[in-house]
């Protein structure tokens, strides 16, 4: 296992250029399998997920190859089932389900399991299917789902789901009759979604808000689209230059994208603009600490919480966050106070109190946010900083040793 070594309290400085998002990209290859033939994707990022979803696609029969531009082949598609061993590496596995019953009418999908940062069920999406009229059985920790027609369906989600509404726009894509779905993730990745699947002759209108209507059609055919940028890398870019003190540029975001982001970090103390796809940011006086709470988008997201409390622990005072997604993604905190952070854990609640500076450790990666918290608190620390089991962000971070060390940052990667 690889780790990652980094001496702290060098300020960053230079341009950036951020990757396409894995979010993103991850649920377009799964859309792949509603329609039969080539799909070619732009601005794929090079991920350890992205080569793990291949690898599931690879054993349905589905065929790509490794390139920023991937070509999925689902002409030869002949294995209806998403096995245990890729599911558990990666939740996003569950994102074959709704693609394989609208265009097949059955599938077998390993449950996912728990996770490292909460229960993660997908009853939602479940409960869904069966309204749309799919049979599912849970069999030996598979879901097992068949129908001998879908059938469009009026659903309103519980709660705000992300692969979820992914999930079930896609089911109804080839659905008979109409599918409204309400209560609906907003996130950019959900809209590039829809983009993707009208452009290969869905219909779909309302993405991007809560309400979506999906009006079944007959056949979808393979089409081409560039994978949006990765707005979590930016943002985790954004408090790299923060919190080091540094300044820089970030080329190829989406900044409609980053508003909440951008906000917080400006109420934190950093100068933030932006122009067309450039950001650039830097810091001059202290950090400030305020409150974050994490919502849905447009709301700031879940996946930036761990890395803005990197920031807070460095706060000129106290800071409350709260994570409203997922009941356990505090997982960094341990690891942040190793590095001397003060941060105390009331439920859902943590309350930061600035220190004057963090001083490097070894520490221990438990999942994708995390680490990058991980690696900011490194880059700001007094001293060396060990990181262990970065293959977590190897799964969401392209060449993030390679990004950082081009602005300025003492980082190497010790093979182990
Ligand atoms: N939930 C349920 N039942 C369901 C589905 C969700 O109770 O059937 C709950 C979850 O347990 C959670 C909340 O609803 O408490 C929201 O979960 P959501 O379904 O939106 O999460 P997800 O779709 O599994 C995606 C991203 C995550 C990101 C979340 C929230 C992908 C592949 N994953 O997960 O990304 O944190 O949305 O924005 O899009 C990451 O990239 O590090 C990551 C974890």
């Amino acid at each position: 296992m690889d780790k990652l070594v980094i001496e702290g309290g060098v300020p960053l400085n230079g341009e950036v250029q951020i990757s396409g998002a894995k979010n993103c990209a991850l649920p377009l290859m799964a859309a792949t399998l509603i329609a039969n033939g080539t799909h070619s994707f732009g601005n794929v990022p090079h991920l350890r997920d992205i080569r793990t979803m291949q690898h599931l696609l690879a054993h349905m029969g589905a065929s790509s190859g490794h390139h920023h531009v991937l070509q999925i082949d689902t002409s030869d598609v002949h294995t209806l089932e998403a096995p245990y061993d890729l599911v558990r590496t990666m939740r996003a596995s569950v994102l074959v389900l709704g693609p394989l019953l609208a265009r097949y009418r059955r599938a077998r999908v390993s449950l996912p399991g728990g996770c490292a940062i909460g229960a993660r069920p997908i009853n939602l999406h479940l409960k869904a299917l069966a309204q749309m009229g799919v049979d599912i059985d849970l069999e030996h920790g598979y879901v097992v789902g068949h129908a001998r027609k879908l059938r469009g369906a009026s659903i309103t989600f519980d709660q705000v789901t992300v692969t979820g509404t992914e999930n079930i726009m896609m089911a109804a894509c080839l659905a008979d009759g109409v599918t409204v779905l309400k209560n609906s993730a907003r996130e950019p990745e959900v809209v590039a979604l829809a983009d993707y699947l009208n452009r290969m002759g869905a219909r779909i209108e309302g993405a991007g808000t809560d309400e979506i209507t999906v009006t079944g059609v007959c056949e979808l055919t393979p089409s081409s689209c560039d994978v949006i940028p990765d707005r979590i890398e930016a943002g985790t870019y954004l408090v790299a230059a923060g919190i080091t003190g540094g300044a820089l540029k970030l080329k190829g975001c989406r900044p409609d994208h980053l508003q909440a982001v951008m906000q917080k970090l400006r109420d934190a103390g950093l100068s933030i603009e932006s122009n067309g796809d450039l950001i650039e940011v830097c810091r001059r006086g202290r950090i400030r600490s305020v409150n974050m709470e994490t919502y849905p988008f447009p709301g700031f997201p879940t996946d930036m919480q761990a890395q803005f409390m990197a920031l807070m622990a460095l706060g000129n005072g106290t800071s409350i966050i709260k994570e409203r997604i997922f009941e356990n993604r505090f997982m960094h905190v341990l690891e942040l106070e190793r590095m001397g952070a003060d941060v105390n854990l009331d439920g859902r609640t943590a309350v930061v109190r600035g220190v004057k500076k963090l001083s490097g450790a070894p520490v221990m990666a438990t999942d994708l946010r995390a680490s990058a918290s991980l690696v900011l608190g490194a880059l700001a620390a007094d001293g060396i900083s060990e990181i262990a089991r970065i293959y977590h962000l190897d799964r969401g971070y392209e060449a993030i040793e390679k990004k950082l060390s081009a602005v300025g940052a003492r980082i190497e990667r010790v093979k182990q």
